[in-house]
């Protein structure tokens, strides 16, 4: 299964990348923040026929297209790029992230970091890698020599949930705060040490599925605010190595 999921989340990649620089065909969803590309389609369109091929049982959420049908008791949860943003604007800093759950349960996970070619992957029970090589969280417990990361939602103008005073009291908090753009990238940096704790709010199943599991995997932990167990439909997310966990427990919730 792992493999399969490498497989097609490097095709989509693919797609990606030979779009990148192109021009865009830019729509805009909830807000002109909000956008999505014919790339995001074209990349959905690719991993979904490819899952309907090879599981045809198989159930799918994406974030293009929604919830395509359910009857299995494995859901594919599906973003086809990650750092939509980052794309049109010519960063390169984004992914494709595909997470396969049975009954609920994440087994499996990629996110293709798509220009800088590394695959990050893990399945329950067996570790966390990025291409190949065994990746593991850092060892860092103080919150003052922490580095973290942070995203923002489409709706950051509202300040959703004090995400402004979060940010600037976690700033202050730690040794700096970064913010790249994709989710599933940030999940991976905390996997792979370069980051401590990475949160934020309104996130969605498809940036949370693959990360989660990655993380968990290298020796992270992700929960909600308050230290809470989450699913992949809880919105607020806080994952880090846990050696700064309650430390950002306990600055999160001064709000
Ligand atoms: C977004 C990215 C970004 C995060 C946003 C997400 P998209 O996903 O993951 O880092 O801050 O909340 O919606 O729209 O580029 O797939
Ligand atoms: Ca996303
Ligand atoms: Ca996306």
């Amino acid at each position: 299964m792992l493999n399969k999921i490498i497989e097609i989340a490097k095709e989509a990649g693919q797609v990606v990348r030979e779009g990148f620089g192109k021009t865009l065909d830019i729509e805009f969803k909830t807000n002109e923040s909000n956008l999505v590309t014919q790339i995001d389609k074209a990349s959905e369109k690719r991993i979904i026929d490819y899952v309907k091929k090879e599981f045809p049982s198989h159930g799918i959420l994406a974030e293009e297209s929604g919830e395509l049908k359910n009857t299995s008791e494995y859901l594919w949860v599906i973003d086809p790029l990650d750092g939509t943003t980052n794309f049109a604007h010519g960063l390169p800093i984004f992914s494709v992230s595909i997470g396969v759950q049975k009954n609920g349960i994440t087994l499996a996970g990629v996110v293709y970091d798509v220009m800088r070619d590394i695959v990050y992957s893990a399945e329950t029970g067996s570790g966390a890698y990025a291409n190949n090589k065994r990746i593991n969280i850092s060892l860092n417990d103080k919150l003052q020599r922490a580095l973290l990361v942070t995203g923002f939602p489409y709706n950051i103008a509202e300040n959703p949930e004090n995400a402004f005073e979060r940010f600037i009291a976690l700033t202050k908090a730690s040794r700096g705060m970064r913010r790249l753009g994709s989710a599933a990238i940030d999940f991976c940096y905390v996997a792979n040490g370069v980051f401590d704790g990475f949160w934020e709010v309104y996130l969605h199943p498809w940036d949370i599925c693959a990360g989660k599991l990655i993380l968990e995997e290298a020796g992270g932990i992700v929960t909600g605010f308050k230290g809470e167990a989450i699913d992949i439909f809880s919105n607020k997310i806080l994952a880090t190595n846990k050696n700064v966990h309650d430390q950002m427990v306990e600055v999160i919730n001064k709000f």
